[in-house]
């Protein structure tokens, strides 16, 4: 069994994070996601990973995973040219994958519990040709929505429906078969110009092959937007954070709760309310860190109150109350002064958002 990551694509709905990181790499609880997905191939068994790659950020994927020796595991790099879709990701995959079966997992996935189950259940003697992973949602538009019959197996599945039959969204994780590359020689691009996964699998159904399905019971997070990496943040720390204090925190700060301080860091005459992780060599002064915040190394926050947000690696926040919902890139600097002009002045990268609520 071997297990392909799915880390290209465009990340246009994180722009401008996107810009200069790839999407799997976003850092929740101070970590890139991949790493978690990493993390939950290695824990159901899975040793050998191809990672797709694209031309704009594999570079810095490759640097920041590296060969997969950290996680016990073997990493081969695909270059797809271009993200013409996930299926497109399989056909570029298919001399990596050869005739195995294999784990597909989108880098920028992951359900709660990881994957271990999914796996023994498709790998089970008499197991379906393929296995695809549920999850009930609100409004299935923006997905791959999937429709079982009264027996639970899968009978159709419709990519980003206007109109969906069912509330029955896929999750980006899913166990195939070789059948899927003869799957994915017969269909062509759609609207949008890319070879769908859905429609590979509906090929499957086509020629009488088993799809099953599992659901998922506990979280799924999809980081495609800005608010699922709030989600996926909120999510991560409260499941993973455990006191853990390893830098330096003066007798005037007040901690409560699940909070990590990485080492180097230094938390002066502030509250930090958990679960709350603090990186490397981050220095904290007269702030108020509310839960579900995550503070990357190396930032400087001084007379700050921030909750529920993100901000990643050497950052630096002064005098602004309060900060929340935020999610805050790289070397980014936010600063109130004494000015009785009161006004805002921004300098802000290509496609970015503000919004005051003053
Ligand atoms: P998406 O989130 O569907 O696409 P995207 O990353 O291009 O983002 P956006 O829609 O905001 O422009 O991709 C899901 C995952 O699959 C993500 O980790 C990127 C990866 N991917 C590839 O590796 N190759 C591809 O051709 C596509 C479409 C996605």
């Amino acid at each position: 069994m071997k297990a392909l990551v799915l880390a290209g694509g465009k990340g246009t709905r994180l722009r401008p994070l996107t810009y200069t990181t790839a999407k799997q790499l976003i850092p929740v609880a101070n970590k890139p996601i991949i790493f978690f997905v990493l993390e939950q191939i290695k824990a159901a068994g899975i040793d050998e990973v191809g990672v797709i790659i694209s031309p704009e950020t594999g570079q810095a994927v490759r640097e920041a995973v590296g060969d997969g020796s950290r996680w016990g595991i073997r990493i081969a790099y695909i270059l797809q040219p271009e993200p013409l879709g996930l299926a497109h990701a399989v056909k570029v995959a298919r001399p990596f994958l050869a005739g195995d079966p294999f784990l597909m997992f989108l880098g920028d996935n992951l359900i709660q519990g990881g994957v271990r189950p999914a796996l023994e259940a498709f790998s089970r003697p008499g197991g379906p040709e393929a296995l695809i992973m549920l999850k009930k949602v609100p409004d299935p538009r923006q997905f791959g929505v999937a429709v079982l019959d009264s027996e639970g197996r899968v009978v159709r599945l419709v990519e980003k429906p206007e109109e969906p039959p069912s509330d029955l969204a896929l999750v980006g994780i899913y166990f195939f078969r070789p059948a899927i590359h003869q799957a994915i020689e017969r269909i062509k691009p759609s609207w949008r110009q890319e070879l769908e996964i859905t429609d590979a699998i509906q090929q499957l159904l086509g020629m009488g092959l088993r799809v099953e399905a599992r659901l998922v019971d506990g979280w799924w997070l999809d980081t495609g937007k800005k608010d699922d990496i709030l989600e996926a943040n909120r999510a991560v720390l409260d499941e993973y954070t455990r006191p853990e204090i390893k830098g330096e925190v003066c007798p005037a700060t007040k901690i409560v709760g699940r909070v990590m301080i990485g080492a180097g860091a230094k938390v002066k005459n502030s509250t930090v309310r958990g679960p709350v992780v603090i990186g490397e060599d981050a220095c904290i002064e007269d702030c108020f860190i509310g839960p579900f915040t995550a503070i990357g190394p190396c930032s400087r926050l001084k007379n700050v109150s921030v909750e529920h947000s993100v901000i990643l690696e050497n950052c630096f926040l002064a005098n602004v109350y309060r900060i929340e919902d935020s999610l805050i890139g790289k070397n980014t600097r936010v600063n109130r002064l004494n000015d009785p002009r009161q006004a805002l002045r921004l300098f802000l990268g290509d496609d970015s958002e503000v919004v005051i609520t003053l």
